[in-house]
């Protein structure tokens, strides 16, 4: 018996030294420990024995099971350590796919839509110095939006073109394109942009505008307007309808806000009975801002005005997300809590 004993334990240690996989380990440790066991058989036989055969045979026993189990443990650290503990069998652990985040894929529809018009896409920088943000665009010293409250500026040392600062917003892609090419120019600049205002749910430090312009011989406001119905024809419904406030802004002359009729109550201002939350009440909801470039701005480009005309706009992609999925919210967008995230696209 004290033979076999010792066979057995010679044979279990060659065989546990030459395992390779983890599940072959496995059933060694089966045959060698499990229950049907040969050491184990021995085990349950033991009662029936004298006395003193009993003592020296458990004794055996268990030294033979001690030394077997640590062989099989020191065969899974090494394996554990060769990273080869793979159970195939175990159901696999969820991939989590990523995807565009729904700025990017709002920003991605929009700039589709004036590619298939003809549009070229030019990114712009996001840090741009104060010729470009304002001077150019007409913007004058005193203007509200140069202040050191409403704009980034950076602590580094400025350039010929003045202080250098985060952009306020997409319009200085206009003069960068200009200033290097002439028309013909029909061009859309998606993009980040930078003010210092505080978060709440309708304002962002960061957000995101997309600017669009086109500069040629003969191109007049009407052209404007075709190219703005058609964006929002095709981007919120056919049944939209466009309204021009006439309004300021220094770069553009005249100059226009748009609304968009509410895409909610259909602009008649009423839901379910009361005034419509979305706009409330009105009717109509603001979208951008756009109008005929200034003659300046042309002419700070090198590009005669007396020769050549263009149209401008810029839109904030968030504003245009929150209405087109109705987010209350603009934080939303930037906290990255998955549970928002994962509702898009
Ligand atoms: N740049 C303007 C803004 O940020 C929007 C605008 C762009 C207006 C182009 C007219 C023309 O508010």
């Amino acid at each position: 018996m004290e033979e076999k004993i010792v066979n057995l334990e010679k044979e279990a240690r060659g065989r546990i030294e030459g395992v390779k996989t983890v599940k072959e380990l496995e059933e060694l440790r089966i045959y060698y420990l499990g229950r049907k066991s040969f050491i184990n058989q021995l085990f349950s036989a033991l009662p029936d024995l004298e006395k003193e055969k009993k003592a020296y045979l458990g004794k055996l026993l268990n030294s033979a099971k001690k030394k077997i189990t640590e062989w099989i443990e020191r065969k899974e650290r090494e394996f554990e350590e060769k990273e080869e503990i793979i159970d195939f069998t175990l159901p696999a652990s969820k991939l989590n796919l990523g995807k565009r985040h729904i700025i990017g894929q709002v920003m991605e529809e929009i700039c589709k839509i004036f590619k298939r018009l003809g549009f070229q896409i030019v990114e712009g920088g996001e840090i741009e110095d104060e010729w470009h943000n304002f001077s150019a665009l007409n913007i004058p010293l005193e203007h509200p939006s140069r202040d050191v409250f409403d704009t980034f500026y950076l602590d580094i040392p400025p350039s010929e073109g003045g202080r250098y600062l985060l952009r306020s917003h997409t319009s200085p892609s206009q003069i960068r394109v200009m200033e290097k090419r002439t028309p013909p120019l029909a061009v859309i600049s998606p993009g980040r942009v930078y003010r210092p205002d505080n978060p709440d749910a309708s304002h962002s430090f960061m957000f995101h505008q997309i600017e669009g312009f086109c500069v040629d011989k003969e191109i007049n406001f009407s052209h404007l307007k075709g190219v703005l119905y058609h964006f929002a024809w095709e981007f919120f419904s056919s049944q939209i309808e466009l309204r021009f406030r006439p309004h300021y802004f220094p770069f553009t002359e005249p100059s226009a806000e748009v609304d968009i009729s509410c895409i909610i109550c259909g602009g008649k201002g009423l839901k379910d009975g009361g005034k419509c939350s979305v706009c409330k009440g009105k009717g109509w909801l603001e979208i951008l801002g756009c109008g005929m470039i200034h003659p300046e701005v042309l002419k700070n480009c090198g590009i005669n005005p007396k020769k050549f005309r263009g149209f401008a706009f810029g839109m904030g992609v968030e504003r245009i997300a929150m209405l087109k999925y109705r987010i209350a919210d603009i934080r939303l967008f930037f906290e990255n809590d998955l549970r928002f995230l994962n509702q898009f696209g």
